[in-house]
């Protein structure tokens, strides 16, 4: 069998161990090929190929990125893009294509599915919002890197009696945020879901200080908004995707509490450095099991499938269900940490 393999979207710590899983995974239990497809579905779409052997995925279990390189692709691109991508795969002699991505790209997948060709998807994403799967690799690390992060955060705003919001990645699902937050202690966790009420952050802050507490620590997930009316909120529009473009929620929610509480606030924004370096160990072998079952499921006529982890097992999910809609915060999970903020 001959697999094509690409990686979808923003990059994500785990990429390189689930490129180096299948391609393992093929030879050893199958003595398949894998084609890598370069810098997502562009490559695909262009025709533009490198072989994978065993011997080029050595060393790819620990690196972070992604070799095969990546790309956003615009929707309207891809969907016009389905008979060219279908013939660069027969040209290829591709027997099931492994699109490794989040939302975008497992979207492409299920498309490219629908029109007949075999596919096997394998969810990514630091954000964790990819519904079927309990989780998705990267996510670990991008937790792990942020909650070090806010550590350091915490004596600093210590030391000066001030307060700290923290901006974490999480365009539409606050997971990173709510976890990194219950995991470093912070006292104020903002996520998208939950449009947030200014009067009552302010509320937080002042008793925090009353109370003679020498600092306050805020997570914001960066596609966190005020209620309506609470707060201006610029407008930075869309970008070529149809993503909104973010305008920094953490420094203007911050200019309004310095100027609501007379505490002197700073913003940070950990951006991209939540999404590069290594993988944690538990990223990497989620994305090695997710890799392996894939691989699997290409060989036996398993399609239009996306791997998933469900509770400790790997499973399989439609892709038409995995797509149908994102995994947000739930208010339950959110409602948890009410006892360790304010
Ligand atoms: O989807 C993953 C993600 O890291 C989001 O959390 C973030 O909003 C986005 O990608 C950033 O995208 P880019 O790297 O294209 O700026």
């Amino acid at each position: 069998m001959r697999i094509g393999i690409l990686t979808g979207g923003g990059d994500c710590p785990g990429l390189n161990a689930v490129i180096r899983s299948v391609v393992r995974s093929a030879s050893a239990h199958y003595g398949s090929a894998v084609i890598g497809f370069r810098d997502g579905w562009r490559g695909l779409l262009e025709d533009r190929t490198t072989p994978l052997d065993v011997t080029a995925v050595d060393g790819l279990l620990t690196r972070g990125g992604t070799t095969l390189g990546s790309a956003r692709v615009a929707p309207e691109r891809l969907r016009s893009g389905v008979p060219s991508m279908k013939g660069v795969l027969a040209a290829h002699g591709i027997d099931v294509l492994v699109p490794i991505g989040g939302e975008g790209t497992l979207t492409a997948a299920h498309l490219l599915s629908q029109a007949g060709v075999p596919v096997v998807g394998i969810p990514k994403t630091i954000d964790n919002d990819i519904d079927g799967t309990d989780l998705t690799f990267g996510f670990d690390t991008a937790v792990s890197i942020a909650t070090d992060l806010i550590d350091r955060l915490h004596t600093t705003a210590e030391s000066h009696q001030r307060v700290l919001l923290v901006e974490v990645m999480g365009r539409h699902a606050g997971w990173i945020a709510l976890h990194a937050g219950l995991a470093s202690g912070a006292h104020l966790t903002l996520v998208p879901e939950e449009p947030f009420d200014v009067d009552e952050v302010v509320r937080i802050v002042c008793e925090r200080f009353d109370r003679g507490d020498s600092h306050v620590i805020g997570v914001v997930a960066e596609g966190a908004v005020p209620l309506p009316g609470h707060m201006p909120l610029r407008d930075g529009g869309t970008d070529e995707f149809g993503h909104r473009r973010f305008t920094g929620v953490a420094q203007q929610l911050g200019a309004e509490l310095e100027r609501r509480t007379g505490k002197e606030v700073r913003a940070t924004v950990l951006g991209h450095v939540q999404r590069g370096g290594t993988p944690t160990s538990f990223d990497r072998v989620l994305a090695t099991r997710f890799g392996l079952h894939a691989t699997i499921a290409a060989h036996e006529g398993r399609h239009g499938q996306m791997v998933a982890l469900r509770g400790t097992e790997i499973d399989l999910v439609p892709l038409a269900d995995a797509v149908a809609r994102l995994k947000t915060v739930t208010p339950s999970r959110l409602a948890e940490t009410g006892a360790f903020t304010g």
